[in-house]
């Protein structure tokens, strides 16, 4: 009976701190939990551990990317204000760290597994480690493949963000035609790289295929560049010549000898597709400091502080917000419909060779200079006082 007790106080508190956060969105996804509290199996089930185990780990690509610290802060958040006990671990880069870490959390007790893949093929073994040991997994942003292992997947829509980021160019293109175009793309491993190019490529392909656009760095893309919908196959070859691997320092050298190898045509005012801020940052300060091109729009994602600050100076044409609160509050709300005993709410499928994975799909919001302070600001996200130079 106390147990109940609690556990109503948590679904409560779960339901508040979610309405608080995260705006109608998260507030519908946790109802689930609140109306498992008056089923009392169920309820005792979603109770906090009390003999110190973890109920929810959660295992995260790397700590050197603000994006994944934004991550970590808002699940310790949401999960500790709602009394779930949580771990966050990191994997560092490395697919065995992450292995490791995920049996760190099995051997503490967790119940739900969330976790953004290292690298999407890799992560199969360690959470088919986690199911073997009754462990409900989430993929978190990340889809992982090969495996029936995966139980839910939590993402923003990512051919949205790509398909942003083409348009954006598209938009904002200066007059005429023959404009150098600067493809960059993410980590081969990261499924997510597939998606974010293929949304893009469906609005920069007519622009490329027409004489709009001409590619002035990808001879595989310039190979594929009259056929308007890629196989996987020839979206991998494209990324495996333009990847950044998610790597600033790989997208600066990249962007270094890609404006080395081109003749003044492909100068002047160009248009990058830079994948995310990190390295959008980077490739921006390359042709910043290249005296023959007179003008660049780059793209970016994660709205990372440093490329808010970087948009608001100028530097940065544009990124993509995706709100971490909303993609944190629809996984734990994922994961207490989960301890209660229940289905989770789903409202997409995304295959991964081996399934069509239940998927919650988070809509994105672009973000320039016009809009920085409505998307971000007043929204709560950020404290203008983070930036200067805000309007
Ligand atoms: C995420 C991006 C992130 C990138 C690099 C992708 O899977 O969706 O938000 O910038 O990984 O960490």
């Amino acid at each position: 009976m106390k147990k109940k007790l609690l556990s109503i106080i948590v679904a409560t508190a779960m339901v508040a701190s979610l309405l608080v956060g995260c705006g109608s969105k998260a507030a519908d996804t946790a109802a689930p939990a609140a109306d498992a509290a008056t089923e009392d199996a169920a309820v005792e089930e979603a109770a906090p551990a009390a003999d110190g185990s973890v109920q929810v780990g959660i295992v995260l690509p790397t700590k050197d990317e603000p994006r994944w610290l934004q991550d970590q802060a808002q699940f310790e958040k949401i999960l500790g204000d709602a009394g779930f006990t949580n771990q966050v671990l990191f994997s560092q880069g490395s697919s065995a760290t992450e292995k490791t870490n995920v049996e760190t959390l099995i051997s503490k007790g967790i119940q739900v597994l969330i976790i953004c893949a290292q690298d999407g093929a890799a992560a199969a073994a360690a959470v088919e480690a986690a199911k073997d040991a009754g462990v409900t997994v989430i993929a978190y942003d990340r889809l992982i493949t090969g495996t029936d292992a995966v139980d839910y997947y939590v993402t923003f829509d990512s051919f949205a963000v790509g398909a942003a980021q083409g348009q954006y160019l598209v938009d904002n293109a200066p007059e005429g035609s023959g404009i150098p175009l600067y493809l960059y793309a993410g980590a081969a491993t990261d499924n997510n790289a597939f998606i974010f190019f293929e949304g893009a490529w469906s609005v920069l392909q007519p622009k490329i295929a027409d004489g709009t656009f001409v590619i002035a760095n990808s001879s595989e893309a310039v190979a594929l560049q009259d056929k308007a919908e890629l196989t996987r196959d020839e979206l991998g070859t494209i990324i495996g010549q333009i990847t950044t691997d998610w790597d600033f320092n790989v997208a600066k050298s990249k962007a270094e000898a890609h404006l080395t190898a081109v003749g003044a045509d492909m100068k002047g005012d160009v248009l990058v597709l830079a994948p995310n801020d990190g390295t959008a940052r980077s490739i921006a300060d390359v042709f910043a400091t290249d005296k023959d091109v007179t003008s660049y729009v780059v793209t970016g994602q994660d709205s990372e502080k440093a490329s808010v600050q970087y948009v608001i100076d100028g530097k940065q044409s544009m990124t993509v917000f995706k709100d971490t609160r909303t993609l944190a509050a629809d996984s734990v709300a994922m994961a207490v419909s989960i301890l209660n005993g229940e289905t989770p709410a789903t409202d997409a499928t995304y295959n991964n060779e081996v399934k069509d994975v239940p998927s919650k799909q988070t809509d994105i919001v672009v973000v320039t200079k016009d809009n920085v302070k409505a998307a971000l600001i007043d929204s709560g996200y950020y404290d203008a006082s983070e930036f200067t130079g805000l309007e």
